[in-house]
């Protein structure tokens, strides 16, 4: 029987060379992104992710120690996701535009492909607040919810590598453009009114809305906020018949383009 100092050596062994492993493959991301960037090639590959997916674990599905090895390399490959995004963006992504513009579809789309942390601005008014958006301007109307809006903001400043989704009326106050500017790229979302109502009609969440679901009075609001949106957006991208991830690599070329 071999001695235990011995197998003790093979670990420590084994370790090192995971480590080299580990290494060489982050660092093959990162020589991956640059190429990329240099050549204008798409930087999302949702088909090359699932092609690698199915080859490792019809590889893996003939080994010993199945299951450990399935959720060791789906912690590889998010923690790649994670030197990815750190390779492309230095700052957080902020989301705005119009009720409906697409902001939450494509947080969690850009989450799930870059391995980036994700906060919605909403969501965590409604934690500080312990009750629903519509329950605060119910209760204590709207300038007491933007007033929760900028604190939520202010209170996001130490955020890095996140992708923030803000309100659709987070920017109408200067003061929340200069606080999310300071540490994010403003990404404007658009879509045309009757996209924007196709998408929130049956949605009783959004009391600025309210009794007002129809396009003409969401064409009048965008119209009155457009130049507010447009003057805080660092890129613009439309939605309008556009997939999910032809919006999100058209978002991610545009940062890059911002930055060279
Ligand atoms: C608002 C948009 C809502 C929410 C609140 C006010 C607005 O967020 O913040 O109801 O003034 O446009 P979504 O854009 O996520 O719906």
């Amino acid at each position: 029987m071999r001695k235990l100092i011995e197998m003790r050596k093979d670990l420590d062994q084994c370790d090192q060379q995971i480590l080299e492993l580990l290494t060489k493959r982050f660092s093959c991301i990162g020589e991956m992104i640059d190429y990329k960037k240099a050549c204008g090639l798409p930087i999302l590959e949702p088909d090359q992710e699932a092609d690698r997916e199915k080859t490792l674990s019809q590889a893996i599905g003939k080994l010993s120690y199945k299951e450990e090895l399935l959720r060791i390399f789906r912690q590889i490959e998010e923690n790649s996701k994670c030197v990815q995004s750190r390779n492309l963006f230095h700052y957080n992504i902020a989301l705005i535009g119009f009720m409906g513009a697409g902001k939450s579809t494509v947080s969690q789309y850009l989450k799930d492909m870059l391995g980036m942390n994700e906060v919605d601005v909403d969501t965590r008014i409604v934690q500080d607040q312990k009750m629903p958006i519509k329950e605060i301007f119910a209760r204590y109307g709207e300038e007491y919810f933007r007033n929760c809006e900028s604190s939520a903001i202010v209170n996001l400043k130490d955020c890095r590598q996140t992708i923030i989704s803000c309100g659709g009326g987070a920017v109408i106050r200067e003061e929340n453009v200069v606080n999310l500017k300071k540490n994010s790229r403003i990404v404007l979302l658009t879509a045309s009114p009757e996209t924007i109502l196709e998408r929130v009609k049956d949605s009783d969440e959004r009391p600025i809305l309210n009794g007002n679901m129809n396009v003409e009075y969401i064409k009048e609001l965008m119209e009155k906020r457009a130049s507010i949106y447009r003057k805080a957006a660092d890129i613009i991208i439309e939605t309008d018949g556009k997939d999910i991830s032809g919006i999100c690599e058209e978002l991610i070329q545009a940062l890059i383009k911002l930055e060279a």
